[in-house]
């Protein structure tokens, strides 16, 4: 109960089959990292970030939140943003949201679930956003569909708002933001083509000069 053996055995595996197969895996890593990729995903257990794009420790720097939401007071995420892009010098940012998402699910929702609640209003604003095309829908299953999908939308034009990622394009640098969406069911990411890349591809209201 109070040591989780099994993960330190778990541990002990990994750490010795990853030196076998790389002797100086560990020792190169522990120098420096220097990821191309910033992940901004969903909490969820289901979503890791390294395995279902099959990248190694030290490939892809992650931040991960209930249903994947980037608010613009949030220093947690802001943080992990401005390191990603201005020290480790990043070149793709992407945010990954997923089908099927408890976050999406509850903010669909009318009953109260607590201090998350908070959170979720976030994803309730992108619902009121894109409320005549969400209600359009007559499946309930097709409008969760489509508020994961439209959250991630929204998530990728906050990380392009942003003071840090607007400062890179200025000074010229290569950085895209990306947004995808995850299916739990297949294990297959599908890619929204919403990929922004500079500042003349945001809205004139959030542009900074
Ligand atoms: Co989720």
């Amino acid at each position: 109960m109070r040591r989780l053996k099994h993960l330190f055995d778990n541990n002990q595996k990994w750490a010795a089959r990853t030196t076998e197969a790389a002797p100086d895996f560990f020792l190169k890593l522990s120098k420096q990292q220097s990821p191309q990729y910033l992940w901004i995903g969903c909490a969820d257990s289901r979503v890791p970030a390294n395995q279902i794009v099959d990248l190694l420790p030290g490939e892809i720097f992650v931040h991960r939140n209930i249903a994947n939401v980037v608010v613009h007071t949030d220093l947690n995420c802001l943080s992990v943003i401005q390191y990603a892009v201005e020290v480790l010098k990043v070149k793709h940012i992407i945010v990954c949201g997923h089908y099927g998402c408890g976050g999406i699910k509850a903010a669909l929702e009318s009953r109260e679930h607590g201090l998350i609640d908070n959170w979720l209003r976030h994803i309730k604003d992108v619902y009121r956003f894109h409320q005549q095309k969400i209600e359009a829908l007559e499946n309930e299953t097709e409008r969760f569909k489509l508020l994961c999908e439209l959250n991630v939308i929204e998530q990728v034009a906050n990380v392009c708002h942003t003071t840090i990622v607007q400062k890179a394009w200025k000074e010229g640098r290569q950085l895209a933001v990306h947004g995808w969406v995850y299916g739990l069911e297949d294990g297959i990411i599908k890619d929204l083509d919403v990929c922004i890349t500079g500042l003349d591809e945001i809205a004139a209201i959030h542009r900074m000069k």
